[in-house]
């Protein structure tokens, strides 16, 4: 599908707590897309170990620092996976852009400008938490996936980083992906996120679906391989319901200035964060 001279749609995929499951949504989520005939650039902003590049067997090519500087182009670094859709591997150095000066950034702005243009869907898979790094990318992006798992601590921390984007980067608006959770438990888990955040946040929480615990994506993790029908079929169908619904979401016009937005604002943006823990706890 592809949209001409549209702006790609740009999704972050993020979490309070870590390894609740974003790097499996956000390779599986572009692996999905793709199959639908869109075109999908899958960043992976987090330096972290188990990654995306690890997740699907790749290798990053070069860094940022390599482009700015003039010994490679963007599109050097940009690996290919699964025949289907293109990876910004982490070791490109994303994080290396907040340490740009100003020419270094005109000329990631322009590499980005040429490259935008050739995707449908940007998927960002960001870092866990609430470090700067994550606020930056989350808040340029048109929208904010959220994972987490019933566990009390990843909801706790679901509702900080919340709190933290709504209310210092104006970001109001979260799709909710519950993981590791039956179609019960992960109600009960959006509901209690959802009862605090009414009641302290301006915030719009939009439920998108769950994932129930499953032998299945371990061993495909291990594999470094996606999950494959024929492997898994009841764990394939309830991943691809969720991910169907991620997409089937009506884009945030206010936002979707795409990828060339997406980094201008990341540029643009001042780093300053202070969080304190007072509702938090009552998310419990
Ligand atoms: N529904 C599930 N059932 C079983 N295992 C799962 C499920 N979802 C994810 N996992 C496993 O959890 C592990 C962590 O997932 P993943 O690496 O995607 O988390 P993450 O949020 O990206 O972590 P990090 O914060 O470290 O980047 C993976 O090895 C994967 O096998
Ligand atoms: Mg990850």
């Amino acid at each position: 599908m592809s949209v001409g001279k549209e702006m790609p749609r740009v999704i972050a995929i993020s979490s309070g707590k870590g390894g609740v499951g974003k790097t499996f949504f956000s390779v599986h989520l572009a692996d999905f897309a793709a199959a639908q005939g869109q075109r999908v650039l899958l960043l992976d902003a987090d330096l972290g170990l188990a990654n995306v590049d690890v997740m699907l067997g790749i290798s990053a090519k070069g860094s940022i620092l390599e482009m700015v500087r003039g010994e490679k182009s963007l599109a050097d670094l940009i690996v290919r996976a699964n025949n289907r859709f293109d990876v910004l591997p982490g070791g490109s150095g994303l994080y290396e852009l907040t340490t740009l000066d100003a020419t270094q950034q005109q000329v990631m702005l322009d590499q980005m400008r040429s490259v935008s243009s050739q995707y449908d869907l940007v998927l960002i898979d960001a870092a866990a938490g609430i470090g700067d790094n994550v606020l930056y990318f989350v808040s340029a992006s048109e929208s904010a996936l959220v994972v987490l798992t019933p566990d009390p601590t990843s909801l706790t921390d679901a509702y900080a980083l919340i709190k933290v984007l709504s209310r210092q980067r104006g970001v109001h608006r979260f799709m909710v992906l519950v993981n590791h959770a039956e179609a019960f438990d992960a109600q009960v888990t959006f509901q209690r996120l959802l009862s605090v955040a009414d009641r302290y946040l301006d915030v719009h929480l939009d439920f998108v679906g769950c994932l129930p615990h499953s032998a299945d994506v371990r061993s495909t993790i291990q594999k470094q391989s996606l999950l494959q029908e024929q492997d898994a079929p009841l764990t394939k169908q309830a991943l691809d319901e969720v991910l169907g619904s991620i997409l089937s979401r009506p884009r945030d016009q206010g936002r979707s200035g795409g990828l060339q937005f997406f980094w201008e604002h990341s540029l643009e943006e001042g780093m300053n964060m202070d969080v304190d823990a007072e509702e938090t706890s009552s998310a419990r």
